[in-house]
Formats: C-alpha cells, sequence, structure tokens
C-alpha cells in the first residue's frame, strides 16, 4: 500500500550543537582525558612503588600513589634533588621524619629500586649467589634508595660496603639516596673527631674518602622537626 503520509522532516540545524554546547563538550573532552592521564599515571607509581621494593606502610604506599602526600622536609629535597644531576643526597635524621616515604615518592615517580645499608654491606662482604645477585642488581640501577644507614651489622662491614658501592655508583654517574638515623650511628669518635655534627658521624662511620665523594657530588641534609607519624595524625 503506497504511504502517502508526509515525510518527518528533520530540523539540522537544531542539532548542529551551538558554540556553547561546543566549549561544554571540549570541556568533558579535557576533563575526561585529565582522568584518564591520572589513572594512568597512578598505575604506573604503584607499579613503580611495588617494584622498588620500598618499604613504606599500606597507608603511605596509597598517599604516594594518589598524590596525596603532605610537604615533608625530605620530600622539600628529594622532588628537587630528583631532576638535578647531582649523584647523591643524604638525609640524616631521627625516625618518623619522612625519609623512607620520600624515597618512596622517588622511586614511585622515577623508578629504581631501595635496599637496606644492612642487606647491602651484608651483600658486599659474601659470596654467595643471593649477595651477588644484590651487588649486581645495585651495579645497574640508576636510581637507588640505602635506607637505614648505621643499622649494619658491623663498622667495617659498614664501611668497605657503602664505600665500594658509593665508589662504582659514582663512576657510574648513577643516583643514590641515602638515609639514615643520625642519632643511632654507633660512633667511633676520636679526640680530633669527636662524633657530635652530622658530618663527623658520618664520615667517623663511613670513611673520609666516602664522606670526600659525596660531597664532590652530592649534599647531606640534617632533618629536624617533630616527629610525623602524630603531627600529620593530629591534622587530620
Ligand atoms: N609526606 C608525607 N605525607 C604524609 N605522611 C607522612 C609523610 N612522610 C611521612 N609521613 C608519616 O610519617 C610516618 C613515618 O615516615 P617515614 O618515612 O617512615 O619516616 P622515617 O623514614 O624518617 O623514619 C609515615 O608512616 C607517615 O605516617
Ligand atoms: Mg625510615
Amino acid at each position: 500500500m503506497p504511504d502517502d503520509r508526509e515525510p518527518t522532516r528533520v530540523d539540522y540545524l537544531r542539532l548542529i550543537p551551538s558554540p556553547a554546547e561546543l566549549d561544554a563538550i571540549d570541556e568533558r573532552q579535557r576533563r575526561e582525558a585529565t582522568l584518564e592521564r591520572q589513572a594512568e599515571e597512578r598505575y604506573h607509581r604503584n607499579r613503580r612503588l611495588i617494584e622498588s621494593n620500598a618499604c613504606v606502610t599500606e597507608e603511605d604506599h596509597r598517599r604516594i600513589v594518589r598524590a596525596t602526600l603532605s610537604p615533608t622536609q625530605p620530600l622539600s629535597q628529594v622532588r628537587p634533588w630528583s631532576t638535578t644531576g647531582q649523584a647523591f643526597l643524604v638525609l640524616l635524621g631521627p625516625t618518623g621524619r619522612g625519609k623512607t616515604v620520600s624515597a618512596g615518592w622517588w622511586h614511585a615517580n622515577h623508578g629504581g629500586i631501595a635496599v637496606t645499608a644492612r642487606e647491602l654491606c651484608i651483600a658486599h662482604a659474601q659470596e654467595h649467589a643471593e649477595a651477588r645477585k644484590l651487588r649486581a642488581l645495585v651495579a645497574s640501577e640508576r636510581l637507588v634508595t640505602i635506607d637505614e644507614l648505621g643499622h649494619e651489622r658491623d663498622a667495617d662491614e659498614a664501611e668497605s660496603g657503602i664505600f665500594e658501592t658509593v665508589n662504582m655508583r659514582l663512576k657510574r654517574g648513577f643516583k643514590t639516596l641515602l638515609l639514615g638515623n643520625i642519632a643511632r650511628v654507633p660512633k667511633k669518635a676520636t679526640a680530633d673527631a669527636p662524633a657530635t655534627a652530622p658530618r663527623t658521624d658520618f664520615a667517623t662511620r663511613y670513611g673520609e674518602r666516602t664522606w670526600k665523594r659525596i660531597r664532590a657530588q652530592g649534599h647531606i641534609y640534617v632533618v629536624t622537626g617533630p616527629c610525623l607519624r602524630e603531627a600529620i595524625e593530629e591534622r587530620r
């Protein structure tokens, strides 16, 4: 049967978005692209932080991945240093000041691995497969954190393990973040080096040659202020 009804008219002009609607579409697309980029950045931060083996709590892990860390002294040092050509940054201070979290931030955003001074120095003193593997890893990673300086098994092992690591990484032009609690670094004080200042503590434990290399290619920062565990919890 022939259809003699009028064809439906389409007002094509009404389908063309107005400039304001076009702006809204642009804006929505920009927002979606930003959210997508942020999700991708979170994904990579999470992956790099896990791979780095940095020893942070679950809560700190989440803050690092979501980029919701509060500003701290260690972060104010690590952030700018991470984009310089300087080989070393040493952060010394009591526990609970955000040193390890700042290393987590570094690895999550830039890659690399974290080891403790104790495991590294043990690996330098031994010859089994695991020890060689850790030494090779620290020798080949561009970005390495050595955490918990001062907690090595003994002073001689500490001095030679840290010297060899610092020397080799300096030659290769790799970046190293060294973290420790100076108050707990056992002191080998001598008459002309009363182990009080951080310079003296560090140089006394790890040796003048290590100290000189670090000074030539980096800097040392003493973290002060209250323990962040309480300070940041209180602000919440
Ligand atoms: N940037 C930060 N933002 C929020 N909380 C932090 C931050 N840095 C440290 N903290 C808090 O302080 C605690 C101790 O930090 P941590 O890095 O382990 O200290 P340190 O290595 O100096 O002993 C963390 O578990 C966290 O609760
Ligand atoms: Mg720590």
